[in-house]
């Protein structure tokens, strides 16, 4: 059986997953720790360690991170202690795990495990995979191929950042109900189809399960559907393209 781990790196918790790539897109094995704080490259390094040991699995490691990854080296940190600006990721887990290492986009992931696995399978057209998290994450697929390291959770809508108005950890954080809610990210739905116009919105992150609260409450006129691989998509993903590239 080929069994690969996956690491999601984000801003409240890193979530990890063996996935038999026999099966698609099956999680048999996880493990979720908390983001140390401060999130420095350093202390995050120390949980990929012990992850990489933990769980049953060989050969290369996919891991994903919320921010700008290009040439293996990370370029912002919205979210992430600002020490992860110019920090060579890949080479840096490489050597800490001993095994060839991809680095990414979190919804870079996301957004390739949920065309190959999920709700964007075999979608032509334009398709925009938004992560709701503790930020906002997007790709942005045409015909199936992915525009990398787009970062439309910074998009400004109404003089504010998208993410800092829409993001799954606004709800929370202003004790917002579903309404309040579905209508700051309809609002960031409608900035992003004035400037795409995609076929289709995938709406991705822990929130996504919870689709049934927020979904019918959208007015934007493109398919809005839930991720069908939930929270799971960034590990997912992060397994497939480091197969794509290592084999
Ligand atoms: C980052 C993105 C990331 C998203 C979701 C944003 O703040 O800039 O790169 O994909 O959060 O984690």
């Amino acid at each position: 059986m080929d069994r690969r781990l996956g690491i999601d790196i984000g801003g409240s918790a890193i979530k990890s997953g063996v996935v038999d790539l026999a099966s698609g897109a099956g999680i048999v094995e996880r493990l979720e720790l908390r983001t140390p704080r401060p999130s420095t490259p350093e202390a995050v390094g120390e949980r990929i360690r012990e992850i990489a040991s933990r769980l049953g699995a060989d050969g290369p490691i996919g891991i994903t991170y919320p921010g700008v990854v290009r040439g293996g080296v990370a370029e912002t940190a919205a979210n992430m202690d600002k020490g992860w600006i110019g920090y060579d990721g890949e080479g840096a887990f490489r050597e800490a795990t001993g095994r060839p290492v991809q680095f990414m986009n979190d919804a870079d992931a996301a957004g390739l495990a949920e065309m190959r696995y999920g709700a964007g399978e075999g979608r032509n057209g334009t398709v925009i995979v938004a992560t709701f998290g503790t930020g906002i994450g997007t790709a942005i697929f045409i015909d199936g191929r992915l525009l990398p390291n787009t970062e439309f959770g910074h998009v400004e809508v109404r003089g504010e950042e998208g993410e800092h108005r829409a993001a799954a950890s606004v709800k929370s954080q202003r004790g917002w109900g579903w309404e309040e809610w579905a209508q700051a990210v309809d609002e960031y739905l409608h900035t992003l189809e004035r400037l795409f116009s995609p076929d289709r919105f995938i709406i991705g992150g822990a929130i996504s399960r919870e689709s049934d609260h927020f979904l019918p409450l959208l007015t934007v006129r493109a398919e809005v559907v839930p991720a069908a691989l939930g929270n799971d998509a960034g590990v997912v993903g992060a397994v497939i393209a480091a197969a794509e590239r290592f084999g």
